[in-house]
């Protein structure tokens, strides 16, 4: 969790010192109601307090980037008296406001903004060359290449067709090469590729593109596919999407997560064995649409869900709620969209929507943005549609979801995410199991008895016993080097360094590392569980 908030906050500056307002914003305002949920689930008031300063500062910086938004707007306003200086324009060392946001280019606020809306702009201009001066770009000093790529512009179509094909070709490489080790790596079944975006709706299996066998170039090659045919729709969203969300195998296995065993066998039926026996869930027994995993935090929620990427051996679609969150109109419900048609062209595939309770909150709370019910009515929508039997044959998506908050999630979704799983801190067994998993390879006094640690570990989520483990682990390296110069250390070998960890070290680290969730965060997950539960 901490993870996530530290690199969404460093993804949120990245967009503002890029010089990009309204992507940056679209993060803080992912980002700070995040955060405030988060802290109100600490226990430590140290931590909370130092949370409560990067909330500030966060709520701060929001401030100035809507500032920012506004200045830009009031630039734009006069269109034609910014037009009617020439000098300005000459000078290639002066910036035209509309060069820096390319959502603002041309138009004025009328066109820029939505009728009636005063909160949502329109997605930058995809059409039309660019006009207009602005300074020649330094190699590799494009801000926007440290961009997410949703965020990134479009190609404008009218510059060049062949730009957008074979950026679009490429995606299609990127996706047939993704499958290809995805494929390998798992069951060892092939899934084959369609090989191009009009090809959306050939299941993989049949035609050209699956004739050759799921090799990528060999079924592009079949299918007799140029690189300038590759117009389908949302041609380049297919790429971006790709490129942030197909996830290649992420090498987590069920036996690296300890105990959760309930939770392990729900996920297998609900997931692997539809894709393993697809003939056997049909009719009442069809698969489920979705999954819900809640819980505290760093208890193994996203861990299972990578385990059932690694095992499933199907199409893994990771999303964040961040990148499905666009504040230009309608641009997030086609990414739902297209997500969805893409999770079902690859089918079977499981759509895994991580922290989701920041993008689907109860419609029609207060405060609620009419985009944000939009995406929210569209992911209903599409998860309705995820079985559709399309060309006689039955497409296998499911969505697995993880959050931490399930009470705030929209009634709408939470039917449908028919699997609602709890996942608890772990019990003294799988306490005990944790400490196998994360000192596997280190070396031990033989004195140090694990189930007495374990004992001692009451309260603690698996996060914090990983945590204790490392501590316990450095405490020897941290003897050894204890009053050594920095260059006595870089003398001393490997083997010197090595000293197994002892009782003491465990008593050390468990003084030191308080449990990170709280009891009645705790009892209130328990309580809902006894509400809405559903294995
Ligand atoms: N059951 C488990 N088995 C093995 N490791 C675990 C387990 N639970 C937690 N961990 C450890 O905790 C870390 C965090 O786990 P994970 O990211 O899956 O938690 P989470 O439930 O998704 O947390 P959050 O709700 O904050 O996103 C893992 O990298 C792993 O080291
Ligand atoms: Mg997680």
């Amino acid at each position: 969790m901490e993870a996530s908030i530290a690199q969404q906050i460093v993804d949120a500056r990245d967009l503002a010192a890029c010089g990009q307002p309204t992507c940056a914003l679209v993060y803080y305002e992912a980002l700070i109601p995040h955060l405030s949920k988060y802290i109100t689930t600490l226990n430590d008031p140290y931590k909370q307090g130092q949370y409560s300063n990067v909330l500030k500062t966060l709520q701060e910086e929001r401030r100035h980037l809507q500032d920012i938004e506004l200045a830009l707007y009031e630039f734009k306003k006069a269109p034609a008296a910014a037009s009617s200086r020439p000098s300005q324009l000459d000078d290639p060392f002066s910036r035209s406001p509309a060069d820096v946001h390319d959502g603002y280019r041309g138009g004025g606020p009328a066109a820029d903004r939505q009728d009636g809306d005063p909160e949502v702009w329109r997605a930058p201009a995809k059409a039309g060359p660019r006009t207009g001066t602005s300074r020649p770009r330094v190699p590799g000093s494009n801000p926007e290449d440290r961009m997410p790529s949703w965020a990134r512009k479009q190609p404008a179509r009218a510059d060049s067709i062949s730009t957008q094909s074979s950026a679009a070709a490429a995606g299609n490489r990127r996706r047939a090469a993704s499958i290809s080790s995805s494929s390998s790596s798992a069951a060892g079944r092939p899934l084959a590729i369609p090989a191009r975006v009009d090809s959306w709706h050939r299941r993989p299996g049949s035609g050209a593109a699956a004739g050759a066998g799921g090799s990528a170039q060999g079924a592009a090659k079949a299918a007799g596919v140029k690189k300038s045919e590759y117009l389908g729709p949302d041609g380049d969203l297919v790429a971006n999407l790709e490129r942030d969300v197909l996830d290649r195998s992420p090498g987590i296995r069920w036996t690296d997560i300890a105990g959760l065993k309930e939770a392990k066998r729900v996920l297998e039926e609900a997931t692997v064995l539809p894709m393993i026996m697809p003939e056997f869930f049909t009719g009442i027994r069809r698969p489920v649409k979705g999954v819900m995993l809640f819980g505290p935090p760093g208890t193994g929620k996203t861990m299972l869900a990578k385990a059932v990427a690694t095992e499933c051996g199907c199409t893994f679609f990771n999303v964040s709620s961040a990148t499905l969150a666009s504040k230009y109109r309608g641009e997030s419900e086609r990414m739902v969209r297209c997500l969805f048609e893409m999770a079902r062209c690859y089918s079977p595939s499981i759509i895994f929507i991580d922290e989701i309770d920041s993008l689907c909150t109860q419609r029609g709370a207060e405060g609620e943005h009419e985009a944000s019910r939009r995406v929210k009515s569209e992911l209903l929508v599409q998860i309705d549609g995820c079985h559709s039997a399309e060309g006689g044959e039955r497409q296998h998506v499911v969505v697995l979801a993880a959050t931490n908050f399930p009470w705030d999630i929209d009634e709408a979704l939470r039917r449908r995410l028919e699997k609602r799983i709890y996942i608890p801190l772990p019990e003294l067994e799988e306490r005990l199991e944790l400490l196998h998993i994360n000192l596997k390879g280190i070396d031990v006094e033989p004195n140090v008895n694990f189930e007495m640690v374990a004992s001692k570990l009451g309260g603690y989520s698996g996060d914090d016993i990983t945590n204790i483990c490392r501590d316990a682990a450095m405490n020897g390296m941290r003897r050894k080097i204890a009053g050594k110069t920095p260059a006595e250390i870089r003398e001393m070998s490997k083997d010197e360094m090595k000293e197994p960890i002892t009782v003491e070290d465990f008593v050390q680290a468990i003084n030191k590392i308080n449990p990170s969730v709280a009891q009645k965060d705790v009892k209130r997950h328990e309580e809902w569980l006894k509400v809405y539960g559903s294995i």
